[in-house]
Order: C-alpha cells, then sequence, then structure tokens
C-alpha cells in the first residue's frame, strides 16, 4: 500500500493522570525522553515510514504541540491539529478529524507507545487481507491493564476486552490501528466514545473484518512512571529504536549546557537535560534528569524522573520516585518506591523516609 496515500492520526488529547505531577505542566506525550519531546519519536517513526499527512487530535494542553510542531515540515511532514473542547475519548476522537482526512485508509496511533513495528508491513496486512480494520497487537507478560485481544487462525479478531482482570490471552491492543475510511465515518460524532469499549466491539458484533498483525518488535507503553523511565533508559541504550536518534547509543546522554562533576557515576541510560548540574559522588542509574535540575554532592537517583528545575539535595536518595518541576528536597532524605512529590514543595533536611505522595 503506497504510504503517501494513508493519512496518520495521533490522539494526544488525554490527561496523563498517571504520570502526574510531571503531566501537570507538559502533556504525556510531550516529557522529554532521550532528549526529545516523546512525540518526536512517533512522528519521525511516521515520517520514515513515508506517510506525509498527519493529524493530532489534542485537548488537554493542545496549544504546546502546535508550538512544538507547528506545520510538520522539520520532520518532513504536513501536520492539522484538531481540538476537542471537550475530550471526547479515544472513538470520538478519531471520528472528530474526519473532515481533515484527505485518503480511503487512515492509521490511528495511541501518542504514548514507544514501539518498533514496520507500519509499511502493517498496511501491506491490512490490504492483503481485505480487512476493514487492523489492529497491530503484541504479547506482554501481565495483559490486565490493556485490551485484550483474542485472535483465531486466520489473524481475525474474535472479541475486543478492554482492562479485564481475567483475560483469555496475553495477546493485547498494541495501539495502532489501520480503518478504512466508511469505518470512522460510522463512529458516533459529537459525543464522548470509546474506540476500545464501544467501536470494536460493535465492529464485531456487527460482523465486520477486524484483522489482528502480531509481531514481535520493540513495544511498550509509556503511561506511567515504571514505564516512562524505562522507555527512555531503552531509548539511551539503542534497546528501543527511534529514527529521530542519529547519534551512537550507549550507557548515558549527557545534553548541551549540563554538567557533570567528575566522580559522579552515570548507567542504566540515565538521561541528564540541558543546563542540569550533577554534583560529585553522585549515582544517578536509570536516572531521567529534566532540564535544569540539580543533583547535589553524593546523591543517588535511581529508575526515577526528576522535574524541571528540581533540586536533589546533598546524599538524599530517590528510588523509583517522580520528583516534580521545581520541587527541592532537603539533604538525606529518603524518598522510596512509588513516592512521588508535587512541584515546588520542599521537604526539609533531615533523612526522613517517604513513599507516598507529598
Ligand atoms: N484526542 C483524544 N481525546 N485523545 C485521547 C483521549 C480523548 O478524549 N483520551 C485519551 N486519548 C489519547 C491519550 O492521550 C493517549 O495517547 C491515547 O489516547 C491512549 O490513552 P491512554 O490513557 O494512554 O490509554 P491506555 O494506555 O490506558 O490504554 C490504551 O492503550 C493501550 C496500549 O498502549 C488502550 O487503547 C488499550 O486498549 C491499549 O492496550
Ligand atoms: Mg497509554
Amino acid at each position: 500500500m503506497d504510504p503517501k496515500k494513508v493519512d496518520a492520526v495521533v490522539l494526544v488529547g488525554g490527561k496523563g493522570t498517571r504520570l502526574r505531577p510531571l503531566t501537570l505542566s507538559a502533556p504525556k506525550p510531550m516529557l522529554p525522553t532521550a532528549g526529545l519531546a516523546f512525540m518526536t519519536h512517533l512522528l519521525a517513526r511516521i515520517a520514515a515510514a513515508g506517510i506525509e499527512h498527519v493529524i493530532l487530535g489534542t485537548s488537554y494542553k493542545a496549544a504546546v504541540f502546535e508550538a512544538e510542531f507547528g506545520d510538520g515540515s522539520k520532520l518532513g511532514l504536513q501536520i492539522e491539529y484538531v481540538f476537542e473542547e471537550e475530550a471526547l475519548g479515544t472513538g470520538g476522537g478519531i471520528a472528530n478529524v474526519a473532515p481533515k482526512l484527505r485518503h480511503d485508509t487512515a492509521i490511528i496511533f495511541n501518542g504514548d507507545v514507544l514501539s518498533g513495528a514496520d507500519l509499511g508491513e502493517l498496511l501491506n496486512h491490512h490490504a492483503s487481507h481485505q480487512a476493514d480494520v487492523t489492529l497491530h497487537l503484541v504479547r506482554v507478560s501481565d495483559p490486565r491493564a490493556f485490551g485484550c485481544v483474542p485472535t483465531d487462525g486466520d489473524n481475525r479478531v474474535l472479541a475486543f476486552l478492554e482492562k479485564t482482570q481475567d483475560p483469555p490471552t496475553d495477546q493485547i491492543n498494541a495501539g495502532c490501528y489501520v480503518f478504512n475510511r466508511e469505518i470512522i465515518d460510522r463512529i458516533p460524532r459529537d459525543r464522548e466514545v470509546s474506540v476500545e469499549r464501544e467501536v470494536f466491539p460493535t465492529l464485531l458484533s456487527d460482523g465486520l473484518k477486524v484483522c489482528g498483525y502480531v509481531d514481535t518488535s520493540y513495544w511498550r507503553d509509556m503511561g506511567t512512571p515504571e514505564d516512562f523511565v524505562r522507555g527512555s533508559s531503552d531509548l539511551v541504550r539503542g534497546i528501543a529504536p527511534s529514527p529521530a536518534l542519529t547519534k551512537p547509543r550507549g550507557e548515558f546522554l549527557v545534553h548541551d549546557g549540563a554538567s557533570v562533576a567528575p566522580g559522579a557515576l552515570l548507567i542504566g541510560g540515565t538521561v541528564v537535560g540541558r543546563g542540569a548540574e550533577i554534583g560529585p559522588g553522585v549515582r544517578l542509574d536509570g536516572a531521567v534528569i529534566f532540564d535544569g535540575a540539580h543533583i547535589e554532592a553524593g546523591a543517588t537517583v535511581e529508575r526515577s524522573i526528576i522535574g524541571f528545575g528540581a533540586r536533589i539535595g546533598p546524599r538524599a536518595l530517590i528510588r523509583d520516585g517522580v520528583i516534580g518541576d521545581g520541587a527541592d528536597i532537603g539533604a538525606r532524605c529518603e524518598l522510596l518506591r512509588g513516592a512521588r512529590v508535587w512541584p515546588g514543595v520542599k521537604v526539609p533536611d533531615l533523612g526522613i523516609r517517604y513513599s507516598s505522595d507529598i
């Protein structure tokens, strides 16, 4: 199938609640990952597949996307934006972009997925199976947080079970679908619709041809702090593919204008943002340090995200935590196991242990 005759639609209207407090200031797809707004990796992949026209379905913090990507020409794309005043859900978001579609086939993406799936192969699979809709499917160890999608021996989708506690298979919706235009026109307009809970089950009960395309390439939903940290580390180390990253990859990535004192240890796919300062004796293991953050002497940051301009005091320990923009963590504090600190909050020195939200 000619990728130039396919529209790409990226759903980016969600609030990114599971990544709060980072998503209080930036929408999830715009959070920095390996030095670039996350969406850049997805858009570069779309461009590399030869697709030219992209529509972003926005709602939460919509203006940030256009400010960053403009008309898309820097990425070799033509990008348009469609805004939902009230978020319309994933299905409503797809229906809402219909007036901007130029072609008979659209490829829809969740905006928070890091994946190496071959988009050309997915499109060809859709065409050769003469499907109405084709879903990219992957296998995961715990399918309960996703849409569970059993298929038969001919790749026909049998059911779509969104976030079920008792999934019949480990095969899940990878958040990328090919839709024939007339199927998009069947989605109810101007009201909230879930593609997962309403559109897919209705298409199946109406007997439409919904196919699955299963592959084993890299795949990760970046929606939780654990996955965000892991996906960022995988990008830095070259485990996750991205056509937007052209330099050789390694154990860490330090951006322009950052300073790292001698004797600091950076491992595990750590990334240090622009203008950040890393003190002597600091240990960063799988750390995501946003621009302008300061990590002071002897502190340790493991598998954690440190927001824009935050400060981590001397000999503090942050493990599996999320520190909001501009927060100030005192000397010797220990923030462990899912601890989250809200933007601008000051945690005093003392070495107190916290493992809940502050
Ligand atoms: N335009 C628009 N409007 N976009 C939305 C809306 C909306 O109302 N609600 C959510 N989105 C966007 C989000 O910004 C995100 O990029 C994408 O839709 C998916 O939303 P998530 O909130 O990340 O969903 P999820 O991760 O819980 O589940 C979805 O993705 C899984 C794979 O990553 C589902 O599609 C699952 O079935 C799937 O397995
Ligand atoms: Mg998600």
